[in-house]
């Protein structure tokens, strides 16, 4: 197998299931819920702890199956699984794999996918291979058969109160995530990304979607998940080893979050790029 491509910005600290596993396919996947019909195979590459996936899983029936695929053994994988024993869920499958060996992963599997599905992958792998990553979500797609993306995009993600503390950590999260290889814009780059990986513009659907985060409770989970972040998931360790924010930095910018989740009028709300890509 080839060197492994996982260059994820986040690893899998608690705090970042946290807010993975408030993931549902209502919340996360709208936009694909007129395509999903009973029996159907899916693919869910990236699918972390797989709360999305499990979601599709219901959606298929039991005669539908699905698989969900992360590109390292560990942790997200085992609590995927328990979370599908849990909800008494059969016809998922939990798997090692990587988006950029999918053809050689189903090489063996007679039937192709329905849907290639991937909720905020591209923006953490590769910059320069997404196209490719693209080519072989197609390659494992039956024809008649559609490949799914939704990627957010931080440049358009926006905020009351303004404060410099906000720009300084998506500055600072923005230069981490390109230092990492990633392209943190990618929600506005779908259809550009899908052009080159040899899609007709007729072949493809765009939309976006969005996240809104107000409430007392949604901004006490969203402050703290981000102050967490900032403080104990690899993103810290990334950003210190980088050089790109000190100790004191990150320690400022955990405390803007902190600052951001108490202000009554506190709102943040987040755009997110969708392409539905039909293969011939
Ligand atoms: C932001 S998480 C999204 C998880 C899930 N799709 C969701 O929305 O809740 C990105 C996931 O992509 C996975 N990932 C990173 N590089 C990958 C690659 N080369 N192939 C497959 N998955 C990858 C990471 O391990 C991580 O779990």
């Amino acid at each position: 197998m080839p060197e492994s491509t996982v260059i994820y910005t986040h690893g899998h600290h608690e705090s970042v299931l946290r807010s993975h596993s408030w993931r549902t396919a209502q919340n996360s996947a709208s936009y694909l819920l007129p395509y999903i019909k009973p029996n159907m195979h899916i693919l869910d590459i990236g699918c972390g702890p797989g709360t999305i996936t499990l979601d599709f899983a219901i959606l298929i029936g039991p005669t539908g199956h699905i698989t969900g695929i992360e590109p390292s053994p560990g942790d997200v994988l085992t609590q995927a699984r328990e979370t599908a024993a849990s909800r008494g869920i059969t016809n998922v499958e939990f798997k090692i794999g990587d988006i950029f060996e999918l053809e050689e992963m189903f090489s063996e599997q007679t039937q192709k996918f329905d849907i290639v599905h991937v909720h905020q992958v591209l923006q953490h792998i590769d910059r320069e291979r997404v196209s490719e990553a693209l080519m072989q979500m197609r390659a494992v797609t039956k024809p008649g058969g559609i490949v799914a993306v939704r990627e957010t995009d931080f440049a358009a993600m926006t905020w009351f109160p303004v404060s410099g503390g906000m720009a300084e950590w998506v500055d600072t999260y923005q230069l981490v995530a390109r230092a990492n290889g990633g392209e943190p814009n990618a929600g506005r780059r779908l259809v550009s990304w899908a052009l080159k990986a040899g899609f007709a513009r007729d072949k493809i659907t765009a939309s976006a979607g969005t996240w809104c985060f107000s409430t007392p409770d949604q901004r006490d989970w969203w402050s703290r998940l981000w102050a967490d972040r900032t403080l104990s998931s690899n993103f810290k360790t990334t950003t210190l080893k980088s050089g790109l924010a000190d100790e004191e930095k990150l320690n400022r910018i955990a405390d803007t979050w902190t600052e951001w989740g108490k202000a009554e009028d506190g709102w943040f709300a987040i755009l997110n790029g969708e392409i539905i890509c039909r293969v011939d």
